[in-house]
């Protein structure tokens, strides 16, 4: 059974009165267990809207969403997935042990689980040192990952990471990637999105690429590239976007 499982699934957003935009249309495709999977599209590709649909905090304008076989809104999907938004806020105050304490009991964690798993997430994101130290002093990178500590309090199944090395210098960058690395060896299913061809995409099992709202393909890094005959990631992403877009004009000419 997949994880993660979407039906022709599609959001319109209405803009006053007769303007509508096709934020996703009809996007089908599955998660298995462990997998880390990519989203990969530009800006403006449905990228967001098709993660907080998952999240059910966007509901869909039509199509089907599953979460280990129940509905996005379930406790169960509640339960197994942890969020990380592009540009998550915290605040500035705090440190990094009670950013996790706040998040654990948002879950109802028990205070000495908190504790336990507190001191377990922050030597796992190179942060245990910084422990004494409020955020307003963190890095970018530091905050990638007390905000990547803060979506694992509640141990998930499933890891939601919406653009996880935008705005990172390349050893963030690389920081984020190696933890990811980690995190899908200790068991995580992890489904990210990205606008840029960072070398995060290159630690992903398979790969989605969105356009205008459109899954346009998916599958592994190298099927893509020998069925697109494409050397690199950009130049695949580049042939398949054309590719529709010619295949869509074609179509309004008819
Ligand atoms: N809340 C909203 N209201 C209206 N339009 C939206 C809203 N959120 C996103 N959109 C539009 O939906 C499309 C997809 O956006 P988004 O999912 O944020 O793309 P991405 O994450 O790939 O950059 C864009 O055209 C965007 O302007
Ligand atoms: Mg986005």
């Amino acid at each position: 059974m997949a994880l993660i499982q979407t039906r022709e699934l599609t959001k319109v957003y209405t803009l006053g009165k007769n303007r509508e935009v096709f934020a996703l249309n009809k996007v089908t495709m599955s998660i298995e267990e462990g997998e880390i999977f990519g989203i990969l599209g530009p800006n403006g590709s449905g990228k967001t809207t098709c993660l907080k649909l998952l999240l059910g905090i966007a509901f869909p304008t039509e199509g089907e969403i599953e979460i280990m076989g129940e509905n996005q809104f379930s406790i169960t999907a509640k339960k197994n997935i942890g969020f990380l938004p592009e540009n998550p806020y915290y605040y500035d105050y705090l440190t990094g042990p009670e950013i996790l304490k706040f998040y654990g009991k948002l879950f109802d964690i028990p205070s000495s689980v908190i504790a336990s798993r507190t001191e377990e997430l922050l030597k796992l994101v190179g942060l245990y040192e910084a422990r004494n130290l409020a955020l307003k002093h963190y890095s970018k990178g530091m905050l990638e990952r007390i905000g990547l500590a803060a979506s694992l309090i509640n141990d998930p199944k499933i890891l939601i990471l919406d653009e996880p090395t935008t705005g990172l210098d390349p050893i963030g960058c690389k920081e984020t990637r190696d933890l990811l690395i980690k995190l899908h060896q200790a068991g995580k299913t992890i489904l990210l999105s990205s606008h840029f061809l960072s070398e995060v995409e290159r630690v992903c099992t398979r790969i989605a690429i969105f356009h205008r709202g459109y899954l346009l393909t998916s599958g592994t890094l190298n099927g893509l590239l020998n069925e697109y005959q494409a050397e690199n990631l950009e130049a695949l992403f580049v042939k398949a976007i054309e590719k529709f877009d010619t295949a869509e004009a074609k179509q309004d000419v008819v």
